[in-house]
């Protein structure tokens, strides 16, 4: 069979632009479904609820395949005070109290790591975030642990600490990972979702925080793609309440562990600043750029 004729038998010819044209996420809900879904969720224990103690002892507490997904943001386990101009220009703005590690950064990551199998469900998944200089040994504490490596994913930032001898660092890793390899949950919902984001730190004139707030964009970002509306959230490491904030704007019933006490008011702050759903978009209503061109180009073709 020559070339041309093999091309004429092929079942599913490649037609250019219709995958993209014909997307649909895996899974969608409207407003109200997605309301609905979270007034029903059955969860065991309290939920959307953050406690304010050591996650490591908080995590044992945590019945067994009861978390959706873990969204995890350690400290960084290098000499940081909180309060570097990199993550808020006014430093009198930064909470005191940030809780560095006291132990080796690769002993207190596989601690807390080991407990996140137990409590996540069969097709649970975890988000870790790890600046470059410690990713060696995450890397490390997941394979000790057993969990998967999905994804290598960088989250690309607008700009970081100046410097004189050596490149600006500008990314951060954010690795995601399954209890499962085969069975993880994972919700489709763009036709073309690269391993590199681009968001943008965001600063708020008098914003009180401590100095390590992810934007909400990005905490968004992988509730959208490993969670339905109603699933539980489990963010071991609280900070300033993003995990939380987002989880509410979207649904999402959230449990969490801060050591600091001094994040209360900020956190408690952060959540009256938004109501239940407010974050909320349906994904078939939201802009894809890259789906919107196929199927323009698509149409066209058809015309023609
Ligand atoms: C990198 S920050 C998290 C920032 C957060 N993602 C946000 O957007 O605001 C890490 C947080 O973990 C807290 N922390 C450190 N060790 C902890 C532990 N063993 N248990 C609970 N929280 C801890 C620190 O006080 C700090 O607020």
């Amino acid at each position: 069979m020559n070339a041309e004729s093999k091309k004429r038998k092929r079942k599913n010819p490649y037609i250019p632009h219709k995958a993209a044209a014909e997307f649909k996420p895996t899974e969608d809900w409207t407003r109200e479904e997605a309301h609905r879904r979270y007034n029903e969720s059955k969860i065991a224990y309290q939920s959307d609820v953050i406690h304010y103690e050591d996650c490591i002892a908080g995590m044992r507490g945590i019945p067994e395949e009861s978390i959706d997904t873990v969204i995890a943001d350690p400290p960084f386990g290098i000499s940081f005070s909180g309060r570097e101009a990199i993550y808020n220009r006014d430093a009198s703005l930064v909470v005191a109290g940030y809780h560095e590690i006291d132990e080796g950064y690769e002993a207190f990551t596989e601690r807390w790591m080991a407990e996140i199998p137990r409590i996540l469900k069969k097709t649970g998944t975890a988000w870790v975030f790890s600046g470059w200089t410690n990713l060696g040994l995450v890397l490390n504490a997941i394979e000790q642990v057993g969990l998967r490596l999905i994804n290598h994913i960088i989250w690309k930032y607008q700009f970081g600490v100046f410097t004189k001898r050596k490149f600006v660092t500008s990314h951060y890793h954010l690795l995601f990972l399954a209890k499962h390899g085969k069975e993880y949950y994972f919700n489709k919902v763009e036709h073309y979702p690269l391993d590199v984001w681009e968001i943008n730190r965001t600063y708020k004139k008098g914003e009180k925080k401590n100095g390590t707030k992810l934007p909400t964009e990005l905490v968004m970002r992988c509730i959208d793609f490993s969670t339905r509306p109603g699933d539980l959230i489990l963010d071991p490491f609280m900070g300033n309440g993003t995990t939380a904030v987002a989880c509410k704007g979207s649904y999402r019933h959230f449990i969490g562990f801060e050591v600091n006490t001094a994040m209360k008011d900020i956190i408690e702050f952060n959540l009256d600043q938004i109501e239940l759903g407010d974050l909320y978009i349906p994904y078939a209503q939201r802009p894809d750029r890259l789906v919107d061109e196929a199927r323009r180009k698509f149409k066209q073709k058809e015309q023609e």
